[in-house]
């Protein structure tokens, strides 16, 4: 499979993401019973991970979208980070934070700082892939799809150079 310049084989089926989803939404139903679990999801990757798993959650469940806007700061060193729409008051809520991918892991604990800020009630993490040799950070990730090896992967909502999302599969850079 061709996306612009670059090959990819498949590597993770429709069929194999949906039957992991179920179990995770399994695992997520149980934790939260009687709870009323806010998820945040973060676009553009997370968009179909979130929209099939909050298919199989059971029980009172809301959800919210943000975007990450990052900019280099005129004058310091680092990059900031904003969070752009969330509307939802975040204290004492149970918080889950879906993400698509964690790779270096920065961004996603540049996220939990800004949620954590907001004195949520709880907050867990649930992200399909997990580049676990690619961890910069150390975090706690409580609900894992699958732990991949450090490639470029496509599809399922992840992009090459903004190709690719639409896919049902998920695709491994061919080497
Ligand atoms: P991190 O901050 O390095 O953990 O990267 C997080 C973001 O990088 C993800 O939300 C994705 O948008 C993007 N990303 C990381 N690895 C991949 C990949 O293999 N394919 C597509 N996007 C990726």
């Amino acid at each position: 499979m061709q996306i612009k310049d670059k090959e990819f084989e498949i590597y993770l089926t429709s069929q194999v993401i949906q039957d992991r989803i179920k179990g995770l939404a399994d695992q997520i139903n149980i934790d939260y019973q009687g709870k009323r679990p806010l998820m945040i999801a973060v676009l553009n990757g997370a968009f179909m991970f979130a929209a099939d798993l909050m298919k199989s959650l059971s029980g009172e469940v809301e959800i919210s979208f943000v975007k990450i806007a990052s900019y280099q700061a005129t004058q310091s060193t680092g990059k900031l980070d904003h969070l752009l729409g969330l509307q939802e008051n975040v204290k004492d809520r149970d918080i889950i934070l879906i993400e698509d991918i964690v790779d270096t892991g920065l961004t996603m604990s540049e996220l939990i700082t800004n949620i954590l800020a907001q004195k949520p009630a709880s907050l867990a993490v649930a992200t399909l892939l997990w580049k676990k040799e690619a961890l910069q950070k150390p975090m706690k990730l409580q609900y894992v799809g699958f732990e991949i090896p450090n490639k470029f992967v496509v599809g399922y909502g992840l992009d090459y150079d903004g190709l690719g999302r639409n896919l049902a599969d998920i695709y491994q850079l061919k080497e």
